[in-house]
């Protein structure tokens, strides 16, 4: 190759490169599978090797690979990183306060026009200031003070959403700000990894970011997960400025920066007050921490007319959410047996208002986690509560614990009894297993009660008003051994329980006669089988069709459903290799449960059972749905990117990137015609 053709082909590959880092990292949309990105990234890095001067700053190859730093060289902001105003006030009061404050600046009168707002959310990380030269990245700082900050570049550019180089025309000078942080789950993945190397964790995503970027080994930050979104701009030379905010976001997106997709233009104080309370639905969906939304004048005119009151935009508030974590003190360790006998301890607290609800207890998930963050008796803690999900206990504050006059701890560390402290059993824990889980099995009350309430649950059996105090009751009494004594109950044992009017009794059992006539997916649910949720439940019971054909499947025939590997497989094999749960399935039967049998079995033989499409362009006369339900109704699945387990490949007019790539991979590429011949085969 000569250096021209070196040099065009490492251009190319870089742009190539970035077009995939900008499909992974910001649309979350995988463009290639990771063989074939891989493959794009050493070709380029040996082209780098056998013309280093080819290499570039914009080079994705060099987003690591600087040496660690002595210091970070202060920056001086062109334009100064202004912070902004904080409502504490949670309530929809908060925005009409900052709309009539905005309105009193600019002189209107009660009746004149809404004012339009940008809404977007308030990412809870660290700011950061991104300058691109003729679209190259050629600085990154932090805040600091405002008017200097610390130069990060090195650590900035290991983050793979910020892209090296912009798409499209390059302004002279574009500085883009906005907000570096860790999503929850990339932070609960690294945690867990750094846990099994023995290694440091993260304190909390906010720390988490912040500490990766204000660190001077360029190679530590890129080992940290580290997301970005941009949400404003610093000093710009030679860019189109939209009028708007909004307008600022839409061009910053399409430069190929990251911008989140939950804000909207809204009018007046109502707007943003929408905005609030829908965001606040959203906020335990999201992948990331926010405390709040953020509220900017739409119209950069009237920001500019508005200005600033010292270091604050009078033009964007902050409008903040009720905190998700409180403190509180740990009033004992209780253990709870669940339905597959694991044991999990969990803290009663003292009673805290937090995420909107009072809390009184708070999960510790297991001995490990327990052990690790050490919670105790009589410590203070942080608990965490997101939403609908069970509250947790975050950390303690070790400070506060309450000591002896000896100078140790007031109580011992937790640990696991050997024993079930409901029904005796040895407390089992497999060596590479985190759950310690009660052997004792169906004969363990707790665990029978757990696994008949599941049975009946609303998502399994869908027993009405068979709750837990009922559940307690009737299994105390030894009235209710397994699902199948559900169906034998007569109205004499329920008036007899305590504070069961006859009315309720019969309501229950209208509620277990009504729930005799099921279908089979609910029914494999209900059972319980270990590592068997809905999903795998409907999987199951679209594949075999019938139960028959599931209980007398072997491993191999189970691992044939898609999603079912050895570790499901294996679970559903044991379960039926146990005669009493033959014998309980037999009884259920014999009571009358039934389901349709046998109207999936046609799928099951059909030519597209478990086989993946992908669908790609306009088809003729069929929509996407339309053609998404026909591979689905024949026991087909469709997925969104196409990979090398991608069966078919249903392309239409403009299909684009999707359809080259299946070409590269052979693929077999069928069109409408050809698609119809298949599902009517
Ligand atoms: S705008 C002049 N928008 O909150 C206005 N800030 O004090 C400058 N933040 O540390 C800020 N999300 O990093 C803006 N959507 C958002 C934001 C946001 C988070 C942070 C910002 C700064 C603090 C504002």
């Amino acid at each position: 190759m000569s250096v021209q053709e070196a040099a065009a082909r490492a251009a190319a590959l870089r742009r190539e490169i970035e077009q995939h880092n900008h499909a992974y990292y910001v649309l979350d949309a995988p463009t290639i599978p990771d063989a074939e990105y891989d493959r794009l990234f050493r070709e380029l890095q040996d082209i780098e090797v056998a013309h280093p001067q080819l290499l570039s700053m914009d080079s994705p190859t060099q987003r690591v690979g600087g040496k660690p730093l002595p210091e970070f060289l202060p920056v001086r902001h062109v334009v100064p990183m202004l912070s902004i105003r904080t409502e504490t006030d949670t309530e929809p009061t908060g925005a009409r306060a900052f709309d009539a404050r905005v309105r009193r600046e600019l002189g209107l009168a009660e009746g004149d026009a809404a004012i339009e707002y940008a809404a977007e959310l308030k990412f809870d990380g660290l700011a950061i200031n991104l300058r691109y030269e003729d679209g190259v990245l050629v600085q990154a700082a932090t805040r600091g003070d405002g008017e200097t900050g610390e130069d990060v570049t090195q650590n900035i550019r290991t983050v793979r959403r910020i892209p090296l180089r912009l798409t499209g025309e390059a302004p002279a000078v574009l500085e883009v700000r906005g907000e570096v942080f860790i999503s929850r789950p990339d932070f609960e993945r690294y945690n867990e990894k750094q846990r099994a190397l023995g290694k440091a964790t993260l304190v909390n995503p906010r720390n988490g970011a912040a500490g990766s970027i204000r660190q001077l080994d360029p190679a530590m930050a890129a080992e940290r997960p580290l997301s970005f979104y941009a949400y404003g701009l610093g000093e710009t030379r030679a860019w189109d400025l939209p009028p708007t905010h909004a307008g600022v976001l839409d061009a910053l997106a399409a430069c190929g920066l990251p911008v989140c997709e939950h804000r909207a233009v809204v009018q007046g104080a109502e707007g943003l007050i929408a905005f609030h309370a829908r965001m606040r639905e959203a906020r335990d969906s999201l992948p990331f921490d926010i405390d709040g939304v953020v509220y900017k004048v739409n119209s950069l005119a009237l920001q500019q007319r508005l200005g600033f009151v010292t270091r604050e935009p009078r033009w964007a508030v902050a409008h903040k959410y009720p905190a998700e974590e409180a403190l509180t003190t740990v009033e004992a360790i209780e253990l709870q047996v669940g339905r597959t006998g694991a044991i999990t301890p969990v803290a009663r607290l003292a009673p805290v208002f937090v995420g909107g609800v009072t809390v009184t207890n708070a999960t510790l998930h297991n001995e490990g986690e327990a052990r690790r963050k050490d919670v105790r008796i009589g410590d203070t803690v942080v608990v965490r509560r997101a939403g609908d999900v069970i509250p947790e206990v975050v950390s303690v504050v070790v400070d506060q614990r309450p000591m002896k006059a000896d100078g140790e701890p007031l109580h011992a560390a937790f640990e696991l009894p050997k024993a079930c402290p409901v029904c005796g059993s040895a407390v089992e824990r497999p060596e590479d297993e985190a759950i310690a889980r009660c052997s004792g099995g169906l004969f363990c009350p707790a665990q029978r009660k757990r696994a008949l309430l599941h049975f009946a649950g609303r998502r399994a059996l869908d027993i009405e008003g068979l709750g837990d105090k009922l559940m307690e009751q009737l299994v105390d009494h030894a009235i209710v051994k397994t699902p199948a004594d559900l169906y034998k109950l007569g109205l004499l044992a329920l008036v007899n329980l305590e504070r069961m009017a006859e009315k309720s009794a019969l309501n229950i059992l209208v509620a277990v006669e009504k729930s005799k006539h099921t279908i089979l997916a609910r029914f494999i649910f209900a059972l319980g089988i270990r590592n068997v949720g809905e999903t795998t439940a409907k999987d199951l019971a679209r594949h075999f069709g019938n139960l028959d054909a599931l209980m007398a499947a072997d491993l191999d025939r189970l691992q044939q459903v898609p999603d079912v590997g050895p570790v499901v497989a294996e679970s559903i094999l044991r379960f039926f290799a146990e005669p009493h749960n033959i014998e309980v399935i037999e009884q259920l039967r014999a009571a009358g449960v039934n389901w349709p049998e046998g109207e999936s079995v046609a799928a099951a033989n059909s030519p597209l059972a478990g086989k993946t499409f992908v669908l790609t362009g306009a088809l003729p006369t069929l929509t996407r749905d339309e053609a998404k339900d026909m591979i689905e109704a024949l026991g087909g699945k469709v997925a969104g990117s196409v990979s090398k387990k991608t069966d078919y490949v249903v392309a239409g007019a403009e299909a684009g990137s999707k359809l080259d790539k299946a070409q590269a991979l052979g693929l077999t590429i069928l069109d409408e015609t050809q698609f119809r011949e298949l599902i009517s085969s």
